[in-house]
């Protein structure tokens, strides 16, 4: 595609921001932005909010803000809708997440009430820790596509949007690999219609967002719209994707020290990681086929940036591991420790120590507004498939077959903000000298 013809269509109406869970991330944001609209907080963490955006050559000091020259919906033009397995409307599923204070949600409570999660579509096979009431009945996988997909229109006419992005804040659900139904639509709608139990519950949300033109991204690290069934259909339909894993907490640590440590070619012999969290996630997550989806996610952060096929001498026998411990007095305060034994001039060995004292769902928020927003503009930019420009949110980078998935936070940024560049009509910045013959 070139730049010069890339055209977004401008937004118009509410866009109606859907998100399958209505726990701590998703009450964190919609409290959020919400709060931030009333002019009672700052959109601290959201790239599309608060970051500028250089034009031109550096001399001219030209930065608008992003939200400036690439025509993202603005804030006042969002509108909710959920599904969770709990009933609790946003005000108290906010309230038992505890991640904001009273103070925060009080002004906001109001606006909060009124939004009430539709049932879920829920199989218990997938998420084993949960057993709620809010759920559809269990019939064939068939009708649960097809209930979601009826949500989804009358949500759009009742809030009146003039379109809608699906962002995944529900539970992180069992390792799972690909299986026949994966393979192509036609498999997978076959599967529909049979019942196949490989078709998880994330993926009915999936297929029915996709069905119904609405683009669709996933912040937990399972199998969902990454698999070739989904992806064909994504692009059959002309709607974008992204995912997976929603990149906060450690592994924004890592993928912010690692980059630097390669960059001064320093080697790494063990990368040791540990957490304990409280929150309803790290009890899903306490499962250990729920785990094994997260491990999965977060290792594969290293390999990619690291490149031990390129340095084995730096990287080839690093150690990486990685335990996450449910620890419920911690609540959504999670504490991440991390011990890093490097290595540098002749072999000389040294450690690196962190300790991270973090909020994981004030980490997630800013996250899925700016993948919401993304989202939308690359659905009205004419993007269909999946949005490989959009891996800076990501742990795990939902990439095309046979291409390879980039972690390093800063070359994501930079391939982040070049897309943005193009989307706005002007040139990517290629960071070459101003004085380079034809830079
Ligand atoms: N907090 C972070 O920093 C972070 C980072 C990366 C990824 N994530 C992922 O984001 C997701 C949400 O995290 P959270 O902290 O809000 O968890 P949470 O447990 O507070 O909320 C998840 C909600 O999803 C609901 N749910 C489960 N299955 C569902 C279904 N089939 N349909 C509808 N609702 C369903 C649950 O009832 C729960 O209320 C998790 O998968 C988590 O792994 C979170």
């Amino acid at each position: 595609m070139s730049e010069k013809v890339c055209k977004v269509a401008p937004h118009r109406g509410k866009l109606l921001v859907l998100t399958p869970g209505l726990g701590a991330v998703s009450t964190t944001f919609i409290a959020g932005v919400e709060s931030i609209r009333r002019g009672l907080s700052r959109p601290i963490g959201s790239v599309t909010q608060m970051q500028t955006i250089r034009l031109g050559q550096r001399s001219v000091g030209h930065c608008p803000l992003i939200k400036e020259i690439v025509d993202l919906a603005p804030l006042d033009d969002l509108t909710f809708a959920a599904w969770d397995v709990f009933p609790d409307d946003a005000y108290d599923a906010a309230s038992r997440a505890q991640v904001l204070s009273p103070e925060t949600l009080e002004p906001v409570k109001d606006f909060l009430h009124d939004i009430k999660p539709m049932p879920a579509a829920f199989d218990q096979r997938f998420v084993k820790k949960l057993d709620g009431p809010n759920v559809k009945p269990d019939t064939s996988r068939r009708e649960l596509a097809e209930a979601l997909r009826a949500d989804i229109r009358s949500k759009i006419d009742e809030t009146g949007a003039s379109r809608a992005v699906m962002v995944w804040c529900g539970s992180t659900e069992i390792f799972t690999r690909p299986s026949g139904c994966h393979a192509t639509i036609g498999t997978f709608e076959q599967g529909l219609d049979q019942n196949d139990q490989a078709i998880s519950p994330s993926q009915l949300y999936a297929y029915a967002a996709i069905k119904e033109g609405v683009p669709f991204a996933n912040g937990a690290p399972h199998l969902n719209a990454d698999c070739p069934a989904l992806e064909q259909l994504a692009k059959q339909r002309g709607v974008a994707i992204a995912g997976k894993d929603f990149k906060t907490g450690q592994t924004l640590m890592k993928t912010i020290l690692a980059p630097g440590l390669k960059t001064r070619m320093l080697g790494i012999k063990g990368w040791f990681s540990t957490n304990i969290l409280g929150n309803r996630d790290g009890e899903v997550l306490d499962d250990p086929e729920s785990f094994k989806s997260k491990e999965v996610s977060k290792a594969g952060v290293l390999d990619t940036i690291l490149q031990k096929d390129i340095y084995p001498e730096l990287y080839g026998d690093m150690y990486h591991k990685i335990r996450i411990n449910y620890y419920p007095p911690r609540g959504d305060a999670k504490e991440g420790w991390d011990n890093i034994d490097i290595f540098g001039w002749l072999g000389y060995p040294m450690q690196i120590k962190i300790d991270f004292l973090c909020r994981d769902s004030i980490l997630a928020a800013p996250i899925v507004l700016d993948v919401a927003l993304c989202l939308d503009l690359a659905q009205r930019a004419d993007r269909s498939g999946i949005q490989e420009w959009m891996s800076f949110f990501f742990k795990a980078p939902h990439v095309a077959e046979g291409h390879v998935p980039e972690n390093d936070l800063f070359i994501q940024h930079m391939r982040l903000k070049n897309t943005l560049r193009v989307f706005a009509g002007e040139a990517p910045i290629t960071h070459l000298s101003e004085n380079f013959e034809g830079a």
